[in-house]
């Protein structure tokens, strides 16, 4: 194993998390607006396997955080981690943003497979998570340049 190889795991399941969200999104508005509010199989599938690949996602990147990216150990090095804006979004606010997203997923999994109806409260805790991921998603870095 090494950085690169990590690097394109953690690329490759990027992709797979931006798909996974967007039928989760879909999945849970429909389920709000539904008639019923009856939680639906899509919903729960989408939510375990958006849960999946955020648990897969986050054990990948706390990996090459801590024992691969060259880019981090230099951060620290020079002292800059925490004083320049793009290393500390891509070294300490991502990560720590996506583990609370994959945290409350975690949550909302077990929230859905243990009832039947929607509550309002787990919509509101499933779109700070989508918001979380969003905002700390590395957009620039997957499709810039
Ligand atoms: C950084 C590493 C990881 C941590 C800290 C972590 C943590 C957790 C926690 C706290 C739970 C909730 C247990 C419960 O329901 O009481 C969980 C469940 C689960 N995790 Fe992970 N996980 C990690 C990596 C992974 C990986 C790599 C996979 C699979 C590819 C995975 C798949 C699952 C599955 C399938 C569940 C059960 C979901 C369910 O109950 O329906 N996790 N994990
Ligand atoms: C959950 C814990 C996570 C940790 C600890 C983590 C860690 C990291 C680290 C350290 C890097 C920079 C690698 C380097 O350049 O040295 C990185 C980049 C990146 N991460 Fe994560 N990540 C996490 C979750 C996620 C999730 C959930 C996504 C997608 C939804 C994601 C998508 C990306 C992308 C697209 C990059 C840029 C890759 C590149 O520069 O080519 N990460 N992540």
């Amino acid at each position: 194993m090494d950085f690169n190889l990590m690097l394109n795991a953690h690329r490759g399941f990027a992709y797979l998390i931006l798909l996974a969200i967007a039928v989760f999104v879909v999945a849970l508005l429909m389920t709000m607006f539904g008639y019923s509010g009856k939680i639906s199989k899509l919903l729960r599938k989408t939510t375990l396997f958006t849960m999946i690949f955020f648990h897969t996602q986050a054990l990948i990147g706390l990996v090459l955080l801590f024992f691969f990216s060259p880019g981090f150990k230099s951060a620290k090095e020079s002292g800059m981690l925490m004083k320049d804006p793009t290393m500390r979004h891509t070294y300490v606010e991502h990560p720590t943003a996506m583990i609370i997203a994959a945290v409350l997923l975690t949550i909302l999994n077990k929230k859905f497979k243990t009832n039947d109806k929607l509550q309002m409260s787990w919509v509101i805790i499933g779109l700070v998570a989508v918001t979380l991921m969003l905002w700390a998603f590395q957009w620039s870095r997957l499709f810039g340049a």
